[in-house]
């Protein structure tokens, strides 16, 4: 159970004078236990999407569907995990896991000792347990997030550049690791990222975004064989794939920027400049 349907969602701020149209009609349909990834230039709407799936924000017109209900807030249904996803700094990593099966709203989960440590087994965190946060590396916090947002065994996984604070090397191994859950306990995700490679290694679909306002530009069905295999990446049907989307996202996110002459198409601006633009927008 964690099947997703966006229809003809818009949502518009309104911030002092100006309003901000992030999402404009959005159609976007997610299967039980599909794996999708969404990727687009900084600022299309990505993470005001996955809000309002999370039941943060509400839409400005249109409906979000979950399991057939519409979304009215946040539910124990959609586990949420954030960049940065907040660990409370004063209990350790078994206690931080357990929190959530300690609130009343979950109190039907089961018991929390086997669940948590399953948990702690599955993320490799066991020895770790009674660190605190501060104490772990950034890939360990990472992990312990996910596990305190798998305790409660959420249908659906609702992912904002999980492993964007991570190096190259930990970021790859996280990509495993979260495949390897999905693999063994299926559930539906949705993963924002804004690196193209994770967006294909992981998916069953990727969906481009357009740039600003946000709508959907491209949805790339992934034909890769699971499971997944770090090799794959140097395969041709990876590359072909990459390539594909990665043109996309270079167009959309161009037509955000002035061309530095008049003469400039979007094939003619270096790669350079295209990445410091990248990077001017990410900031
Ligand atoms: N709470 C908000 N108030 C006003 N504007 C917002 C708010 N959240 C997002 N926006 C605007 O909506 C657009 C999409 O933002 P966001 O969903 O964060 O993009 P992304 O995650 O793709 O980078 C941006 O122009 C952003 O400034
Ligand atoms: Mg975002």
């Amino acid at each position: 159970m964690g099947s997703i349907s966006v229809s003809a969602v818009s949502k518009r701020f309104e911030t002092g004078d100006v309003d901000v149209t992030a999402l404009d009609a959005v159609d976007m349909q997610v299967r039980d236990q599909e794996f999708v990834t969404l990727v687009g230039a900084s600022g299309c709407g990505k993470s005001t999407l996955l809000n309002l799936i999370a039941g943060f924000e509400t839409p400005s017109s249109g409906q979000v569907v979950v399991d057939g209900a519409p979304v009215r807030g946040p539910g124990p249904d959609r586990g949420v995990v954030f960049q940065q996803t907040a660990l409370f700094p004063w209990l350790t990593v078994e206690q931080n896991i357990a929190f959530g099966l300690s609130l009343r709203a979950n109190r039907d989960k089961g018991e929390a000792t086997p669940i948590v440590e399953r948990l702690l087994e599955r993320t490799g965190l066991a020895a770790f347990r009674k660190r605190r946060p501060a104490e772990l590396s950034g890939g360990m916090r990472q992990r312990a997030a996910i596990a305190s947002v798998l305790a409660i065994d959420p249908s659906t996984l609702l992912m904002d550049e999980p492993f964007g604070a991570l190096d190259a090397l930990t970021r790859s191994i996280m990509q495993d690791f979260l495949l390897e859950l999905w693999e063994a306990r299926r559930k539906t995700v949705v993963l924002v990222t804004h690196d193209i490679d994770e967006a294909i290694y992981l998916a069953d679909r990727t969906i481009v975004m357009t740039a600003h306002p946000g709508r959907i530009s491209e949805v790339i069905e992934v034909d890769l064989p699971r499971p997944r295999r770090y090799e794959m990446r140097s395969t041709a049907a990876f590359i072909r794939l990459r390539d594909h989307v990665t043109q996309i996202v270079r167009a959309e996110a161009m037509k955000g920027t002035a061309p530095l002459d008049a003469t400039a198409a979007s094939s003619a601006m270096p790669d350079s400049a295209m990445t410091a633009t990248m990077n001017a927008h990410t900031k």
